[in-house]
């Protein structure tokens, strides 16, 4: 048995190569320098589904619009759902009422719809009216322009573009691991993009994005930054937005994420005095992590600088793992059609540890 199955290869796939010691993430065969701030979402969902649907066009920019307008009829008329769960909780209830088919239909709606619920239920939630999604636009940009009062800044809809780019896919991370697992059963889309989404909220996976805040907002300013992560580590407490299960190096998405952040910057977009705080208690975090735990390398994760990216958007931190999701839906689907496609059923062995019954003398 491998506790938290690590190391243990469960899936075959063509979709994205995670190497943990090189710091390297390959998706479709391009590393994610060459993806992050060249190419839209669209394209990148393009290159991850491509023969995983017959009817695929070249450019889903149209067809991913279309599914956003189809999505925002759902989104009217489930307003309370929106309104009154948890922002995550909401748009996994509204993709609740999403078909269940295998098709390509199914997938654009599906992609489409947390980037519609999420920006509804912010604004349900602020006692503002809906905006509805714009034909013409990007879906980065589009997002963006359901979220404010008014179109989206070039600049930052490049930027959650970048994000969105950046955290499509990820290897057999948990959540693409969940969505494998009911893929495997031959369910439809929407039953593993739901289990998918269970497994991203937690705080080990997709969940940490919001407490990275909350750290540097407990921190406050840079000098209290060595007392107050000493105090974390000798307690037990885990650092948000550091370690990872494959990288022991630096995550590569936390270095283009941080350059996205950066062209943020320029725009004049950005607190930066929150992101020189952000660096300092970056460095003093990986120098407190060697020296505790000097036999695992705990570097920066891909939830650390994304965390400032997406609060200069203009994204509540409960929003934050939504987010993530509206990116990483692409990459769900594309490992469910996979494991459909080629996978057997995934059904591991348990090593029973309770008690036996009795046997009569
Ligand atoms: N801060 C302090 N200690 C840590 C951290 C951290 N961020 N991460 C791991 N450790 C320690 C553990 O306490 C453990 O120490 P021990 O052996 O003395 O008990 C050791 O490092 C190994 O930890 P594991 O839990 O076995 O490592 P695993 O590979 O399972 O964990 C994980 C990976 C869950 C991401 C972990 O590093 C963590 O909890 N990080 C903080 C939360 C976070 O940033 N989550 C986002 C992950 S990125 C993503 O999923 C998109």
């Amino acid at each position: 048995m491998s506790n938290g199955l690590e190391d243990v290869v469960a899936a075959q796939t063509i979709l994205s190569d995670v190497d943990g010691l090189a710091g390297r993430l390959i998706i479709r065969g391009q590393p994610l320098d060459a993806l992050t701030g060249h190419v839209s979402y669209e394209q990148v969902l393009a290159l991850l589904w491509d023969g995983f649907f017959a009817d695929l066009p070249r450019d889903l920019t149209t067809p991913l619009a279309d599914a956003r307008a189809a999505v925002y009829g759902t989104v009217e008329r489930e307003q309370s759902l929106l309104a009154e769960l948890p922002v995550y909780d909401g748009v996994r209830a509204l993709m609740a009422r999403l078909p269940d088919g295998t098709d390509l239909e199914t997938a654009l709606l599906l992609t489409a719809a947390p980037a519609v619920a999420l920006p509804a239920a912010i604004r349900l939630q602020a006692g503002k009216s809906l905006r509805a999604p714009q034909p013409g636009l990007g879906h980065a940009a589009d997002m963006l322009s359901m979220l404010g009062d008014r179109p989206a800044d070039p600049a930052a809809a490049a930027a959650l573009d970048s994000y969105l780019v950046t955290v499509v896919d990820h290897g057999l991370n948990a959540s693409t691991f969940a969505a494998r697992v009911v893929a495997s059963t031959l369910a439809g889309l929407n039953s593993s993009a739901l289990a998918a989404l269970g497994a991203l909220k937690g705080p080990r996976h997709g969940g940490a994005l919001g407490p990275v805040l909350d750290m540097l907002d407990a921190i406050g300013t840079a000098d209290k930054a060595a007392a107050w992560i000493e105090n974390e580590l000798a307690n037990g407490r885990r650092l948000m937005g550091f370690g990872h299960r494959i990288y022991r190096v630096r995550d590569p998405r936390a270095d283009v994420l941080k350059a996205a952040l950066e062209r943020l910057t320029r725009s004049g977009a950005v607190d930066t005095a929150r992101v020189e705080l952000a660096q300092h208690v970056e460095a003093v975090a990986l120098a407190a992590l060697k020296r505790h735990k000097p036999d695992r390398v705990l570097a920066t994760n891909v939830e650390f600088y994304p965390a400032l990216l997406l609060e200069t958007l203009g994204f509540p931190r409960s929003a934050f793992t939504a987010i993530f999701a509206a990116s990483r839906i692409g990459g769900w689907i594309a490992h469910a059609r996979e494991e459909a496609a080629n996978g057997r059923l995934i059904r591991p062995k348990s090593l029973y540890v309770g008690p036996v019954p009795r046997v009569a003398a």
